[in-house]
């Protein structure tokens, strides 16, 4: 499974995480990331994170993220934690928070 770092930043300190299969919000709960939620449900973004590396290890994002980020015209990179899902295999995915910024 792939490693999660969510890097330091306004947010909160560095954090890595062995990941399993699912949500990369079950991974920010478990390793008390840096990354705020509010309503979980594709429906605030507050938990918009920018993929630094690592992409092709999150599926695609599905209707109700995509539909969120192009409301709010986020460029490719942001994702939705409470939406993305991980792929199974090893490998390293770079997050940011972004909660705060433009994006
Ligand atoms: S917590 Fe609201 S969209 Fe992710």
């Amino acid at each position: 499974m792939p490693t999660v770092v969510f890097e330091d930043g306004a947010l909160g300190p560095a954090v890595t995480a062995e990941a399993g299969a699912g949500r990369l919000i079950d991974v920010c709960d478990d390793a008390r990331a840096p990354i705020v939620f509010s309503c979980r449900d594709a429906r605030c973004a507050t938990c918009r994170v920018e993929v630094v590396e690592g992409e092709q290890l999150l599926e695609p994002p599905a209707r109700g993220e995509r539909d969120l980020l192009e409301r709010l015209g986020a460029p490719p990179r942001l994702r939705l934690a409470c939406q993305a899902v991980l792929r199974a295999g090893p490998g390293l995915i770079r997050l940011r928070g972004v909660v705060g910024r433009e994006g």
